[in-house]
């Protein structure tokens, strides 16, 4: 009886063992694989360029905010569909040049026949790896994450930052608050939200070698930040 006990135990655990084990297995390849990724870019394109967007994310205060000129550099960062990307290419003008980075070679599809129906001949439009922006030295302006560095969210990507901005550039992030309402509906589809707060983001550029040089408040849902690296961080 006693063995018999004993068995049914030990296939008891071998089951919870099993169970535990697959939860666990399960959960890192959805987010790995599935989670947060943006493979569908005509699905995004419907949110994240939806007119009412204009509404909160005041596009045109932003780029005075930025102090955007004609004739910059500006590396957006997770460009996604293109926002913010093609409103920075018209200002920057024919002397100008934007570069959208974006990890998903669908997105950096889509914002290519973006640029050339709209005939943005600056807009140079990249797949740039995870954990590297692969940008030259000293080649730009302004670095500008919206709504992106809560993917990224690693201070040693930030470090690479440092060095690919030319005198007085800067880097500017605007993400979403953790308390904000879900921005964009079809980010429902992910199990979890990722919530980044400002604090976070500024730790993480104080790590990287940058200071917080301006705080904007005017966005009803996101932070926005602007950084200049400390003359250290820029030397290295
Ligand atoms: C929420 S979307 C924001 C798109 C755009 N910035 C906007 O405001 O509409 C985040 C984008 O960042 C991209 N992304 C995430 N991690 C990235 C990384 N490590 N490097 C480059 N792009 C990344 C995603 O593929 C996605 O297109």
């Amino acid at each position: 009886m006693n063995s018999l006990f004993l068995r049914a135990f030990c296939v008891l655990l071998c089951f919870l063992f099993y169970g535990f084990f697959q939860a666990g297995y399960a959960t890192t390849s959805i987010r790995e694989q599935d989670e947060y990724r943006f493979k569908e870019p005509a699905l995004w394109a419907e949110q994240f360029d939806a007119p009412s967007r204009d509404k909160w994310q005041k596009p045109q205060a932003v780029i005075q905010a930025l102090q955007l000129k004609p004739g910059q550099t500006v590396a957006d960062i997770g460009a996604g569909t293109g926002y913010f990307a093609i409103k920075f290419a018209r200002v920057v003008g024919p002397q100008g040049r934007v570069i959208a980075l974006d990890r998903e070679s669908s997105m950096v599809r889509y914002l290519k026949k973006r640029a050339k129906k709209e005939s943005l001949n600056n807009l140079i439009v990249r797949k740039s790896p995870k954990n590297n922006p692969g940008l030259e030295k000293q080649s730009v302006d302004l670095i500008f994450f919206c709504n992106s560095y809560h993917h990224i969210h690693n201070p040693n990507y930030l470090k690479a930052l440092a060095k690919a901005l030319k005198k007085n550039g800067k880097v500017a992030v605007i993400d979403i608050k953790p308390n904000a309402p879900r921005l964009f509906p079809a980010t429902a589809r992910f199990k979890r939200h990722i919530k980044l707060s400002a604090q976070a983001v500024v730790a993480d550029f104080k790590q990287a070698g940058f200071s917080l040089d301006k705080e904007f408040g005017f966005l009803p849902y996101q932070y926005f930040l602007e950084f200049k690296p400390t003359s250290i961080a820029s030397s290295k």
